[in-house]
C-alpha cells in the first residue's frame, strides 16, 4: 500500500499524462472518466478503487479491477471493453458451466515417461455472493468469510480432507518456505497491494492442505477463495478430477457469485468466467531459446510464466505453461485448448532435441 494514497483525480492526471500501455489507460478516455468520477456502488466503490493499481504502476497489462461485484456494470463503460479486448470476445456472454464427463474424459498424462512435465496445477478463483472484493471489505467482512470458508473445508472427506493453516500466528520461515515450494501465495507484490489485496493483512488469510498435499484453497488473498489441485508429473486427468470434486463439494455448502455476462465473478477482469489457469512446470531449454517462442506460445493460446509464478523469470529452462483464455469458452474447453498446446510444446522440443538445434 502506498503511504499516502493519492485522490481520484490525482490518479486520473498520473495515468492520463503517461505512456502506459495498459487496457484501463486505453479505455479510460476522458469522457469516459468523466462519466464515470462520481460514481459509487451499493458496496461504496469508486473509480479509484478500481483504477489505483494501474495508476501505481504503469507497466501494468490491464491495470483495473473491480471494487466488488457491482463495479463491472456501474463502470461498464470502461470494464465492458477491456473485458472485450483480453478475453478477444465480441459479445459479452459466457457459457455455461461445463465440466466435462470425469470418467470419460479421453486425456490422462501427458508425459507418462516424465521427461518434460515437472507438475501439473490447475487452479479456479471463487467470490463469496454478497461480498465484496478487496477495495471495499472490512477487516470483519475478512474474517467472516474466512470462517464461512473454514468451516465449508472441514465438511471434506476422502482424499480433499485436510488442515487449515491461517496465515496469522504462521512462522515467517514457514511462510517462505510454502512460497518457494509453489503452495502458498507471494505477500509482496506490489501491483497486488495497492489494489488494497493486503488490506488488513493477515487478517482472514489461510491456506487449506488435504493431507495428500495435492487439494489447497487460498483464503482471501487476491480472490476469496483460490481451489487449487496439484501434483508432481503430468497426470492432467487427476488433476482436473480432483479439482471437479472439490469444487462441487464446496458449492454445497458456499454460494458464489456469478454474473450473468461473465460468468464467475473475479476481482481482477483478467480472471472472469471460467476463472481457470491450468499450467505444467515444463522443462523445455531448447523451445524457450527459440526465437519464436512467444509467438508459438501466443498461437496455441498459451501463456507462459517463470516458475514462481506471475511476473516471475524462468529457471534452468522450466516454464509454466498454461491456458490464456479464461471467458467465453467453458471449463472442460480451457483445460481441453492448456491439453492440446501443451502436446504440441512437447512436440515442438522432441523435435529440437532431436535436431540438436536451439
Ligand atoms: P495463479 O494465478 O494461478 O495463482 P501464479 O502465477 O501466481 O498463479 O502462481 C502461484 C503459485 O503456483 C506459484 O508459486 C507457482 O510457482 C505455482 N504453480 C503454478 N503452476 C504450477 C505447476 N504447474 N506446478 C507447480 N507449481 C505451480
Ligand atoms: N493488474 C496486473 C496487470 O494489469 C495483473 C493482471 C493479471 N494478474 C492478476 N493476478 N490478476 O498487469
Amino acid at each position: 500500500m502506498p503511504e499516502e494514497k493519492l485522490s481520484l483525480q490525482e490518479l486520473w492526471k498520473r495515468v492520463s499524462t503517461s505512456d502506459s500501455g495498459s487496457l484501463m489507460k486505453k479505455h479510460l478516455t476522458p469522457s469516459v472518466y468523466n462519466r464515470l468520477k462520481s460514481k459509487v456502488t451499493d458496496y461504496g466503490g469508486t473509480l479509484a478503487d478500481c483504477i489505483r493499481s494501474g495508476c501505481m504502476h504503469l507497466k501494468s497489462h490491464c491495470g483495473i479491477y473491480a471494487s466488488d461485484p457491482e463495479a463491472y456494470d456501474t463502470f461498464s463503460d470502461v470494464f465492458y471493453p477491456i473485458i472485450r479486448e483480453y478475453h478477444k470476445v465480441d459479445k459479452l456472454e459466457h457459457p455455461a458451466p461445463d465440466f466435462g464427463d470425469l470418467n470419460n474424459l479421453g486425456f490422462g498424462d501427458l508425459d507418462p515417461k516424465g521427461q518434460f512435465i515437472n507438475s501439473t496445477r490447475i487452479r479456479v478463483g471463487r467470490s463469496h455472493a454478497n461480498y465484496g472484493f478487496p477495495p471495499t471489505s472490512t477487516k470483519e467482512d475478512r474474517l467472516e468469510m474466512e470462517k464461512m470458508t473454514v468451516d465449508a473445508l472441514r465438511t471434506l472427506r476422502g482424499e480433499l480432507a485436510g488442515k487449515y493453516y491461517p496465515l496469522t500466528g504462521m512462522t515467517p520461515a514457514v511462510q517462505k518456505q510454502m512460497t518457494e515450494d509453489h503452495f502458498l501465495f507471494r505477500d509482496d507484490d506490489p501491483v497486488l497491494g495497492d489494489a488494497h489485496g493486503y488490506d488488513d493483512w493477515p487478517a482472514g488469510r489461510g491456506i487449506f492442505f488435504s493431507n495428500n498435499k495435492k487439494f489447497l484453497v487460498w483464503v482471501n488473498e487476491e480472490d476469496h477463495l483460490r481451489i487449487i489441485s496439484m501434483q508432481q508429473g503430468g497426470h492432467l486427468a487427476e488433476v482436473w478430477q480432483r479439482l471437479v470434486k472439490g469444487l462441487h463439494a464446496l458449492e454445497k455448502k458456499l454460494t458464489f457469485a456469478h454474473h450473468p455476462k461473465f460468468g464467475y465473478l473475479t476481482f481482477c477482469p483478467t480472471n472472469l468466467g471460467t476463472t481457470l489457469r491450468a499450467s505444467v512446470h515444463i522443462r523445455i531449454p531448447h523451445l524457450s531459446k527459440h526465437k519464436d517462442f512467444n509467438k508459438i506460445c501466443e498461437g496455441l493460446n498459451l501463456q507462459p510464466r517463470g516458475i514462481h509464478g506471475e511476473h516471475s523469470d524462468s529457471v534452468g529452462g522450466v516454464y509454466d505453461i498454461s491456458n490464456k483464455r479464461r471467458m467465453g469458452l467453458s471449463e472442460i474447453e480451457a483445460v481441453q485448448e492448456m491439453r492440446r498446446g501443451v502436446e504440441k510444446i512437447i512436440e515442438l522440443e522432441s523435435g529440437l532435441k532431436t535436431k540438436g538445434k536451439l
